[in-house]
């Protein structure tokens, strides 16, 4: 059957300002959380709470779809199937949340066919809401939970710089003039550690020293703030490696419908998929997109 994408945009979006209450609400402090993977890979109370809040509103609301959430995934175990699926981060970037940093948000993203559908991104600390259903734009609302006429922004289409869809977005340059976020992740050993710390030498370093000279490095601490910069063309590329679907499902929806696209973040692999772990989003661009992500791989392969 075919799924009703605006339905679900609908109940996303009252489920995020709901959420955000709760994010509001919380008081978390550094001394308050508890680790998963290691020291840095935090989760507090209110992951947790949101996570059980969303999948309960979720689940009534549609109850044939899947669900895969962060804080109740298996590894092995919970996997991204055909079916329409939520795919939850109740709090992307929980270390910015528990310091008071106002860039952490809800994500909550529906794949269907394994691909991105509807994206709903909410920043409660800005009162700030990007979304995307597949096939209809994606857009940014200012002031979003306030009532309509007491100060309610008005939705913008995305990237903001097409001047609300009417004017195409400026071409991409090349490396050295181009502003990527990237960022460390909470793994800080092994294989991955090294493809990270190499792949930030070699973005950073200059050209004579093997690098690309890039023209600025930045990590907002939250994979779908990322992902939301790049639809709203304020970023022209983000690369991580090892993040998870729940991530990056949400924004990747934003991303696709504001003209961006998302890649491999390893060299070469133009079609990715949902869990791949390893990212590369670029904005949308009237040229330069694709010369743009070969000159990104170029640089990072060995
Ligand atoms: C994290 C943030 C961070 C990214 C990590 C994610 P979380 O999500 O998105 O920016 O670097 O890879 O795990 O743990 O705050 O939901």
């Amino acid at each position: 059957a075919e799924v009703d994408l605006q339905a679900v945009h609908d109940t996303l979006v009252s489920v995020a300002f709901e959420a955000g209450r709760m994010i509001l609400a919380a008081n978390p402090s550094t001394g308050s959380t508890n680790t998963k993977l290691n020291a840095v890979d935090i989760v507090t109370e209110t992951d947790k709470a949101v996570e059980r809040m969303v999948s309960t509103r979720l689940r009534a609301a549609f109850p044939t779809f899947a669900f895969v959430g962060e804080e109740t995934y298996q590894a092995g175990v919970t996997r991204v199937t055909d079916a329409p699926t939520f795919i939850v981060d109740p709090i992307d970037g929980t270390t910015n949340f528990v310091h008071g940093f106002p860039n952490a948000c809800v994500s909550l993203g529906l794949a269907v066919d394994r691909a991105p559908a509807v994206g709903v991104v909410y920043n409660p600390f800005q009162d700030l809401l990007f979304t995307g259903i597949k096939g209809k734009g994606s857009y940014m609302q200012r002031n979003a939970s306030l009532e309509e006429g007491r100060g309610r922004g008005e939705k913008v289409r995305l990237p903001l710089s097409s001047a609300g869809g009417t004017r195409p977005p400026p071409a991409l340059g090349n490396l050295s003039s181009a502003l990527v976020s990237i960022e460390w992740g909470s793994q800080r050993d092994g294989d991955n550690f090294e493809l990270k710390a190499r792949t930030f030498r070699k973005l950073a370093a200059s050209k004579e020293n093997g690098g690309g000279m890039i023209g600025g490095m930045r990590s907002l601490g939250s994979a779908a703030l990322n992902l939301c910069a790049c639809a709203a063309g304020q970023l022209d590329m983000y690369w991580e490696g090892g993040c998870y679907a729940w991530d990056v499902a949400a924004g990747w929806c934003i991303l696709n419908e504001a003209g961006g696209r998302m890649v491999s973040g390893n060299p070469g692999g133009w079609e990715t998929e949902l869990d791949s772990r390893v990212y590369l989003a670029v904005r949308g661009a009237s040229s330069g997109q694709e010369e743009l992500v070969k000159e990104f791989w170029d640089v990072i392969g060995d």
